[in-house]
């Protein structure tokens, strides 16, 4: 049997053992093979149906094929998929008006992925640097926390705190000042450095596992930052589009980035599209042939964005995540599980972290989560997080925690 063939049989093991020998051994997947997604559902290759709380990182808070999103996307497809920015796009035009005033900006420029997005934050905080903040060319540096995720780019990992994503990686770019996360005494130190040009954060540490601030950092380190004319750059790759509760993480505190990077449900899982937002006064610091991407703002990318972010207003998504967080994460926390060191979060981003029993750690819960139909991963070996797609309601989530709770007692 050739591959095509055998892809019309395919069975998990099949497909896993395909996998292993023509992928590339970048990922350790949890094994289930999907063949089929709906709202806040997958179904793998033998039928079986799973509740998906990973979401994609956070990139399906609309669902899975949401139709809107979908109807959009083929309608454009069918008429014109790519210009390049070489020329304008009618839909580019319409979008970049449309996200501008949807989240209080005058400028986006538009990017695919999120890593993308952080790379163009940065050149555009350092170009800042030179030309507004005048910091002598080439010395300009970017705060950033302990425990980051920004992305796999060799700019980015080199200020990554994490040896997986370093290690074997050098050399390394400069220019960047790590300091511990949720620490405004070490962001007042370091904003002492005339040099500095901005402040990278993620209002919650997603890949770290969902670490959410104190109270009152982000609006802190937000005045801290003005008080030393330097950029606050909020990356809401994976906290933006109503995850949290708030269309915003940063929302929460009022604070709005002078730089604001987003990506994931900006397509609403359907293709990459990332965009940095900032006012005039930053963004028109970089000129015609110093940044873009061949892809960046293409109109069909343009017509899913409008689309996924007009459904997170019409079904009133980060309203029904700051609803349901905290009936969620109260359940978790009534489990009543050696295994269960703590349940934490924000909005409908939760994590769960897992004291190991008996040699079974978050793998394993994650495994058995799998046989008893919830798709989730662990992060950083101890942590599982649970994000569901948005659209999830009452029920269906009542349904996801008695399954994690059975899951967690069964290693009772
Ligand atoms: C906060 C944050 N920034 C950036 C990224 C990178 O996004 P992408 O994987 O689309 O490059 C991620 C991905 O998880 C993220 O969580």
């Amino acid at each position: 049997m050739n591959t095509e063939e055998l892809m019309e049989h395919i069975t998990s093991l099949g497909a896993m053992e395909l996998e292993e020998k023509y992928g590339a051994h970048n990922y350790h997947p949890i094994p289930v093979v999907l063949s089929r997604g709906k709202g806040i559902y997958v179904w793998d290759v033998e039928g079986k149906r799973y509740f998906d709380f990973l979401s994609g990182y956070s990139a399906l808070n609309q669902g899975h094929c949401h139709p809107k999103i979908i109807g959009a996307l083929m309608e454009q497809a069918q008429k014109m998929t790519l210009s390049s920015r070489a020329f304008h796009n009618e839909v580019f035009v319409e979008y970049a008006e449309f996200v501008t005033k949807y989240f209080g900006y005058d400028k986006v420029l538009p990017m695919n992925t999120g890593a993308e997005g952080v790379e163009t934050a940065i050149k555009l905080c350092r170009k800042w640097a030179y030309q507004k903040k005048g910091i002598e060319p080439n010395e300009a540096k970017i705060i950033v926390c302990e425990g980051n995720f920004h992305g796999r780019t060799s700019t980015i990992i080199s200020f990554s705190s994490d040896p997986d994503a370093r290690t074997g990686f050098g050399p390394f770019a400069t220019g960047f000042v790590s300091i511990p996360y949720n620490d405004l005494d070490a962001l007042a130190n370091a904003l002492k450095d005339p040099n500095v040009a901005g402040f990278l954060v993620e209002p919650i540490q997603g890949e770290a596992g969902v670490i959410v601030p104190d109270d009152g950092y982000l609006s802190k380190a937000f005045e801290l930052c003005k008080a030393a004319n330097v950029l606050f750059i909020g990356d809401e790759v994976q906290t933006g589009i109503a995850r949290t509760g708030r269309m915003l993480a940063c929302d929460h505190e009022g604070v709005h980035p002078d730089i604001l990077i987003l990506g994931k449900a900006l397509s609403g899982g359907t293709m990459p599209v990332s965009a940095v937002l900032a006012n005039d006064a930053i963004m028109l610091c970089i000129k015609p042939g110093e940044h873009g991407s061949t892809y960046g703002g293409n109109p069909l990318a343009c017509r899913v964005a409008i689309a996924a972010l007009e459904v997170v207003k019409e079904e009133r998504l980060a309203e029904n995540a700051a609803h349901l967080g905290p009936i969620f994460m109260g359940e978790l926390k009534k489990i009543k599980s050696d295994m269960i060191a703590v349940v934490r979060g924000k909005g409908l981003f939760v994590a769960m972290v897992i004291n190991p029993v008996n040699g079974k750690d978050a793998w394993e819960v994650a495994l058995k989560l799998k046989d008893n139909g919830l798709l989730s991963k662990p992060t950083h070996g101890t942590t599982l997080r649970f994000a569901p797609p948005l659209v999830i309601n009452e029920e269906q989530l009542m349904e996801a925690v008695a399954i994690i709770k059975d899951t967690i007692l069964s290693f009772n």
